[in-house]
């Protein structure tokens, strides 16, 4: 199995900066581009609600913008702010369209819980069927 060390490690940190008064809920997001490079993301809420991103976008966004169009995998991590995680957090359905926009079948989507424990998903697994505008 590929070696998913480097954006597990930094979806854990990229969680500690989530902004999250809303909710609680805090996640982290770490993408690795084709190119080797990693971006991150966290969740970033609003007081109108709707503004709020999610991390996984966030890290899209900014991989986008920085030029990156090809992915390899995605990790994310998430749960309430101070508690010890216990559950995988799986990546909201805006979010797995923002992924099927760049993503081809070979994406991996790593759901943490922490450094040890961690589950890889295929794209198709979790957007099968998929609506694709290009
Ligand atoms: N959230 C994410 O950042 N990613 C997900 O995949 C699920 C939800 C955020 C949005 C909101 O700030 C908080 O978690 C609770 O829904």
């Amino acid at each position: 199995m590929a070696d998913y060390t480097d954006i597990i490690l930094a979806c854990i940190s990229a969680r500690e900066n989530s902004y999250c008064p809303y909710s609680g809920f805090a996640v982290g997001a770490a993408l690795k581009a084709k190119s080797g490079k990693i971006y991150t993301g966290c969740n970033v809420e609003s007081a109108a609600f709707t503004p709020t991103c999610c991390a996984e976008r966030l890290a899209f966004f900014k991989a986008v913008e920085a030029g990156e169009t090809e992915f390899e995998a995605i990790a994310v991590i998430g749960g309430s702010k101070g508690e010890e995680i216990k559950n995988l957090c799986m990546p909201c359905g805006v979010c797995r369209e923002v992924m099927r926009e760049f993503c081809k079948e070979d994406f991996k989507v790593i759901s943490v819980i922490d450094a040890q424990k961690f589950r890889v998903f295929g794209f198709e697994e979790i957007l099968p069927n998929s609506f694709s505008g290009l």
